[in-house]
């Protein structure tokens, strides 16, 4: 019944966000609630993310970022954790051909010298072979924190110091976004989180400074086209003033 909600035509009058970020969370609870392990939760969820892929790109979503796994994450049960890691591997080698069909450029981001050498190999493969894609970005976080990433990002910029290439005074905010693992990359327009939760949970800390959140109460595995629609619908009621008067 839901499917009919949104027209074409609705659809097309909306103001797509450049950006939409999301956390994807409520796979546990989902599965839990169906009497199933946690880990069929992120069975389905992940089959949901390469269903948005297609979705979000249709819709002219422009970068469409995911929350996949973050540097938090380790403290789950080991059991959790490989199969988590066991999708990632599989969906990121089925996504070397998804993203070739749909034009779509792969980026991931994330502290990968976590990772181990099979999957860095995949991600190097995905990434290579969809550089030169124009469609969509799709960017997913794996080991991803945000307080990490500002962490490498400082490092880096500290030895560029050290070296003598730049000076403490030549240092600005588009220098430390250009050091993230988002560098190039604009900021979310639209922050979408799942499951209930009202909170950021380590996510694009500087990306999000002037973000749009929606939050919704669906877990991940049922989010949908519909699901992404209404928060898009929120986002055009949204009056964004970045910090000026209007
Ligand atoms: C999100 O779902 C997926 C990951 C964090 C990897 P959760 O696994 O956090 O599901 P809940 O929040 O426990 O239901
Ligand atoms: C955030 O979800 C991380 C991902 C979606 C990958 P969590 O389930 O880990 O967040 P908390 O623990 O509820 O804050
Ligand atoms: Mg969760």
């Amino acid at each position: 019944m839901e499917k009919e909600k949104f027209t074409d035509e609705y659809v097309a009058s909306l103001t797509i966000p450049e950006h939409v970020a999301v956390i994807m969370d409520g796979n546990g609870r989902w599965a839990q609630a169906k009497g199933e392990p946690r880990t069929y939760g992120h069975i389905v969820g992940s089959d949901v993310v390469e269903d948005m892929v297609e979705i979000a790109s249709n819709l002219g979503i422009k970068y469409f970022t995911v929350y996949a796994f973050s540097t938090e994450n380790w403290k789950r049960s080991e059991g959790e954790v490989s199969v988590l890691f066991s999708l990632f591997s599989e969906h990121l080698k089925k996504l070397q051909v998804k993203s070739a069909e749909n034009n779509v450029r792969c980026i991931i981001i994330g502290d990968k010298s976590r990772l181990d050498d099979d999957l860095n190999k995949t991600i190097d493969e995905l990434e290579t072979s969809s550089k030169n894609n124009t469609g969509m970005t799709f960017v997913i976080a794996i080991n991803y924190g945000g307080r990490d990433e500002i962490t490498r990002s400082v490092k880096k910029i500290a030895s560029e110091v050290q070296s003598g290439k730049i000076s403490p005074d030549e240092i600005t905010e588009d220098m430390i976004s250009d050091h993230l693992d988002t560098g190039g990359l604009p900021d979310p327009d639209l922050l979408i989180r799942t499951g209930g939760e009202q909170r950021i949970s380590n996510f694009l800390l500087w990306q999000c400074a002037y973000s749009e959140f929606y939050y919704c109460d669906t877990c991940w595995p049922d989010f949908d086209r519909n699901e992404l629609i209404k928060a898009i619908e929120k986002f055009n009621k949204r009056d964004r003033r970045f910090g000026g008067v209007k």
